[in-house]
């Protein structure tokens, strides 16, 4: 009787990992299609340490050919981009030809959330030191030589209350990223009309506006298609961009809001919303513009503290933007202002 049987070699072709099996003179016996993918078509017959010149792919390829279990090491390969590979030897027994495997795990994606996932510890714990470096500072200092001097200790407890609340707002704004970030994946459906929304978030910062003698010019449609989305994040979004229009914006200037509504927008037809804030600041250097968003990047680091700012304002935007499927273009140009246009998807689209 005939039967269509998988060999092995269409066993190890299917594996998306690649595999090597060495013969006893560490030469490619055999490679599966991914590690032919990954080394070449030629590699069989190829010595291991020829193909893989990395120290520890010797050793470890020894090591499994003395017919020992060694602990799995760490390759890059880079092809274009640098790949970083879990590589893991195993002895074989009772074959004729095959000795070892080796086997290759990519693990370049997994690696790079790490990375982002440290430098991110790396940047909070930062962020919290400093004001908390100023607060034991001026603690010892109202313990010691300012204790009987009211003077001193008044501006003192009022540096101690904007550190700690800087501390606290920064708290708040990673509670607030992370938040987002659970229910990224559910779009926010509410029925949402703009025109409050913002109107609601200009009365909120007017005050601070009005300081700084800055205007709000707003250029509303008379019939605007409610989207759905999520007031409270919403809120965030516009509060986020007008604070940072008035913070970065010149005194006595003006902040235009305005709602655009896009019944074709080019690619697939999609109807959207468009909100575009316009400010007169010192506008972005362009090399900024796309990291404007990664948390904690700030364009003047010592600006945007002595301004309360903790960095992460635009990375919140970014993430409740994405939620609701929309989209954030920013536009700059130095000397003149900056343009921040937030594009959402309406019902129908
Ligand atoms: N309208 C703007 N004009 C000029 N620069 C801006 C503007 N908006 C943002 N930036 C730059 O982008 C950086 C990041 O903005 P983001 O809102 O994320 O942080 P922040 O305003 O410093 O602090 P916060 O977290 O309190 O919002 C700012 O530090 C600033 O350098
Ligand atoms: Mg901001």
């Amino acid at each position: 009787m005939e039967e269509n049987l998988l060999t092995p070699t269409d066993v190890f072709d299917a594996l998306p990992d690649p595999v090597l099996a060495l013969d006893s003179g560490r030469a490619i016996f055999f490679a599966n299609k991914a590690g032919k993918e990954l080394l070449g078509e030629a590699i069989e017959g190829e010595d291991i340490s020829m193909a893989l010149r990395q120290p520890v792919v010797l050793s470890l390829a020894d090591a499994a050919l003395a017919g020992k279990h060694p602990e799995p090491g760490e390759i890059k390969i880079s092809r274009g981009t640098v790949q970083i590979f879990e590589i893991q030897a195993t002895p074989i027994h009772g074959n004729e030809r095959i000795k070892a495997l080796i086997s290759l795990k990519n693990n370049t994606r997994i690696k790079q959330a790490d990375e982002i996932r440290s430098t991110f510890v790396a940047n909070v714990s930062h962020e919290l030191r400093s004001p908390l470096a100023s607060l034991l500072g001026f603690i010892e200092t109202l313990q010691g030589a300012a204790k009987d001097d009211p003077e001193a200790r008044e501006k003192f407890l009022s540096i101690m209350e904007n550190e700690a609340s800087r501390m606290s707002r920064l708290i708040d704004d990673l509670l607030s990223l992370s938040s987002v970030e659970v229910d990224e994946h559910v779009q926010p459906r509410e029925p949402v009309n703009l025109i409050p929304l913002l109107s609601g978030v200009v009365n909120v910062i007017q005050a601070q506006a009005v300081k700084k003698g800055i205007r709000f010019i707003s250029d509303f449609p008379e019939h605007l298609p409610n989207i759905p989305g999520d007031v409270d994040q919403l809120t965030q979004v516009f509060q986020n961009l007008l604070e940072n229009a008035m913070k970065y914006g010149r005194p006595e200037s003006e902040i235009q809001i305005k709602i655009i509504v896009d019944h074709q927008l080019s690619e697939n037809s999609a109807s959207h919303v468009m909100v575009r804030i316009r400010d007169q600041g010192d506008g972005i250097p362009s090399k900024d513009l796309s990291r404007l968003t990664e948390r904690f990047y700030r364009v003047d680091k010592a600006r945007s503290r002595e301004l309360g700012g903790t960095g992460l304002g635009l990375a919140i935007v970014k993430h409740i933007i994405g939620r609701h499927r929309g989209r954030l273009e920013i536009d700059s140009e130095e000397g003149v202002g900056s343009t921040f246009t937030v594009f959402l998807p309406t019902f129908e689209s």
